[in-house]
């Protein structure tokens, strides 16, 4: 077995090889001037590969992707599994207005034509019943990151409550709170806008308590903003946010910190600066689980 990365994920790529005991090998992308790109892999690959990379700002890593595997089957490659700790176009499922694209379901299936199995982290799914309806490969693993938040919760000196801005992230918060044995409260979310957002919380007794935010997914950071000003004006002692991922491109690390967060972390599903909690050995005890008599 091997494990392929990219430069734009090498770090996490050779986390996840070394996690997994076997070479990590980087796949060279060369650019045109025309945009077109072409890739070299190794020449000589074993039967069994495993693709390693995040696909944040998706677009061009998706036709990297169908290089990769055609040229990987052509080379001989007869088990190739996808590990994507950050899946791209799961938000787009459903076709909010007449004519849009179903984009979940299409690049799912461009996905599934050319990978025998996937392996994610907290894919954005509130109306997919599960992955392999999104992504119709052999095995489709869908992970989640509570696991390793806990761990590093169980780290910190301090006992925080764990505050969900939202029904949707109940079931993380859920999840965090029953491996650490720490409170937690939901709070209710009204969005009118992308940046326009209002956080209502229950009644707790949150005074003098150190508080961490947690979500899936952090874009803007608004939601998480909105947040932790409401729970500071109820007398939090300080405000921490933990994410599954955070998407670099949406000005939340400015936003969080003007809302007086004292801490961001997040998991390397995205390589970012707050990346603290690192999925190597949940991707690795996923790779052990697959079952290659069925790819
Ligand atoms: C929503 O369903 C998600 O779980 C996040 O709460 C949302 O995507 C965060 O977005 P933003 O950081 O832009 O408020």
């Amino acid at each position: 077995m091997l494990v392929l990365g990219f430069e734009d994920y090498c770090e996490a790529g050779q986390r996840l090889a070394k996690e997994l005991g076997v070479t990590y090998a980087e796949v060279e992308v060369h650019r045109f001037p025309d945009g077109e790109h072409r890739i070299t892999l190794p020449a000589l690959l074993p039967e069994r590969v495993i693709v390693c990379r995040s696909l944040f700002e998706p677009n061009e890593k998706l036709i990297d992707l169908l290089l990769l595997a055609g040229t990987a089957r052509e080379l001989g490659v007869k088990q190739l599994v996808l590990v994507a700790p950050y899946l791209c176009y799961m938000r787009q499922d459903k076709a909010f207005h007449p004519g849009e694209s179903v984009s979940q379901r299409i690049v799912g299936k461009l996905l599934a034509n050319h990978f025998d199995a996937l392996i994610t982290v907290d894919p954005h799914m509130h109306r997919t019943p599960n992955l392999a309806a999104a992504v119709p490969v052999g095995q489709a693993l869908n992970l989640s990151a509570a696991v390793p938040i806990a761990g590093y919760l169980q780290g910190l000196p301090a006992r925080p409550l764990l505050v969900g801005p939202d029904e949707e992230s109940r079931q993380w918060v859920q999840a965090i709170a029953a491996l650490t044995g720490l409170n937690y409260i939901i709070g209710e979310k009204r969005r009118s806008g992308d940046r326009n957002i209002e956080i209502a919380l229950p009644e707790a007794d949150v005074a003098g308590q150190d508080v961490v935010l947690i979500d899936d997914i952090i874009s803007t950071g608004c939601t998480l903003a909105r947040a932790a000003e409401h729970l500071l004006s109820l007398g939090a002692r300080n405000v921490r946010c933990i994410a599954t991922h955070i998407l670099p491109n949406g000005g939340a690390a400015k936003e969080l910190a003007k809302a007086g967060v004292v801490e961001l972390l997040s998991t390397d599903s995205i390589q970012h600066p707050s990346n603290r909690i690192f999925l190597a050995s949940l991707l690795a005890e996923a790779v052990h689980t697959i079952d290659w008599t069925d790819i």
